[in-house]
């Protein structure tokens, strides 16, 4: 599935629309450039899980908790972390939640440690705004990109 978003707005109601449609154990990996949109799109996904707080990329951490409503979301970036570091910072903890869903910037250093079923999006810069590349790497995400497709 593609989309494109000519404002953040847009891709933070594509987010929200997601979001809505998580449950625990689920990830989502956010790959793109830098101002992509990744962020953008986690205050929608968060939105979603009924989080009604403020949403910041974890600059100074490397992972965020927010408790939802309905979902509690953990918001990685290893923006800053190399690919021989992730076996120290307990992705697993995160990952392995059975009450909480993952939302990954930069999710690259980390691929050793995701689940292979897992949904994936590019963001990319385009003329009118952001290009949004959806890719379900299995049956459950398969099911939420069906499902976010026809919200
Ligand atoms: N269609 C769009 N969707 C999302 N953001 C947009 C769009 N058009 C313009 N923008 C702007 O692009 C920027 C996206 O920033 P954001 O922090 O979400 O990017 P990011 O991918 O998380 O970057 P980083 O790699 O630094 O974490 C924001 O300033 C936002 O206002
Ligand atoms: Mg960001």
């Amino acid at each position: 599935m593609i989309v494109k978003t000519r404002t953040p707005v847009e891709t933070q109601a594509l987010g929200r629309k997601l979001g809505r449609l998580l449950k625990g154990l689920d990830v989502v990996c956010l790959y793109g450039e830098l101002g992509s949109g990744k962020t953008t799109m986690t205050k929608g996904i968060a939105a979603g899980a009924g989080f009604r707080g403020r949403v910041m990329s974890p600059t100074f951490g490397l992972a965020r908790l927010y408790r939802g409503k309905r979902l509690t979301l953990n918001h990685l970036d290893l923006y800053r972390v190399g690919a021989a570091e992730t076996g120290d910072i307990g992705l697993e903890d995160f990952l392995h939640d059975p009450k909480a869903a993952c939302v990954i910037e930069w999710p690259q250093a980390g691929a050793a440690y995701y689940p292979k079923d897992r949904l994936e999006v590019r963001l990319s810069h385009a003329a009118d705004g952001r290009r949004l590349a959806f890719k379900a790497m299995g049956r459950r995400s398969r099911e939420l990109l069906r499902r976010l497709e026809s919200a």
